[in-house]
């Protein structure tokens, strides 16, 4: 679609939860179905933009017209990103990713004992916040899923990790995560607007042409 909002931009998506190993038959995981950033992908493609998705682990299949890259863990969508962040326009980064991975996972399985144990975790690199670290970055728009005070602390995360546009949705039981439909209260440096309760791919649609709006007006 050469008329699309989005034609000729370039744009990395992430999407979906990460797995972080414990062993090689078991990982901690999230909630996340991808759902939100591939509504994203296929409505950016749709939109005229040339889309790359880094997807952690879905049910869903590739967007028409999308390049896909599945990765696993934080640290291979880290990598991934950083691979692919050069000169692309927009980075949206709608994946949940886990906040720590086990220090160090066993290399084999690990038995059942009766005895009480723990997992060491360490903090995972923030993707996004690291993307928007870089010099002759794209525009970056994250993604903030909280349980209260929604706006103030989406409005606390857009400044904390340099994003130009941050999409809030409340999460809980029913809302947000492994939902159709969700709401997203947008902020950024100059505007705030609310989209939706709408299924997710109509937010996408509308999330985009802010996003292609406010692009078009950086230059
Ligand atoms: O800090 P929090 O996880 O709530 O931030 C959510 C936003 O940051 C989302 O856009 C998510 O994709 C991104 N993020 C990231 N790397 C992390 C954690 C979050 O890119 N390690």
């Amino acid at each position: 679609n050469k008329a699309g909002a989005l034609a000729g931009k370039t744009l990395l998506i992430t999407a979906g939860p990460t797995h972080e190993p414990i062993d090689p038959v078991r990982f901690i995981g999230n909630r996340s179905s991808g759902r939100m950033g591939y509504a994203i992908a296929t409505a950016a493609a749709q939109q005229g933009a040339t889309v790359t998705l880094i997807s952690g682990p879905t049910a869903l299949s590739t967007p028409h017209g999308v390049e896909r890259i599945n990765v696993s863990t934080a640290l291979e969508m880290h990598d991934a990103v950083m691979q692919h962040i050069k000169g692309k326009a927009i980075f949206i980064a709608a994946a949940a990713v886990a906040d720590y991975r086990i220090a160090t996972p066993a290399a084999q399985k690990i038995k059942k004992s009766t005895a009480q144990t723990s997992l060491t975790l360490i903090p995972n690199p923030d993707i996004v916040a690291e993307a928007a670290a870089l010099p002759n970055r794209p525009y970056i728009v994250g993604f903030a899923a909280e349980t209260e005070a929604v706006i103030d602390n989406a409005r606390a995360k857009r400044e904390r990790k340099g994003l130009d546009m941050i999409a809030a949705n409340q999460v809980g039981p029913g809302l947000g995560f492994d939902t159709e439909d969700n709401c997203l209260h947008i902020l950024s440096e100059h505007a705030e607007r609310t989209l939706g309760p709408a299924p997710k791919p109509s937010l996408a649609n509308e999330l985009l042409l802010l996003i292609a709006d406010a692009v078009n007006e950086q230059h």
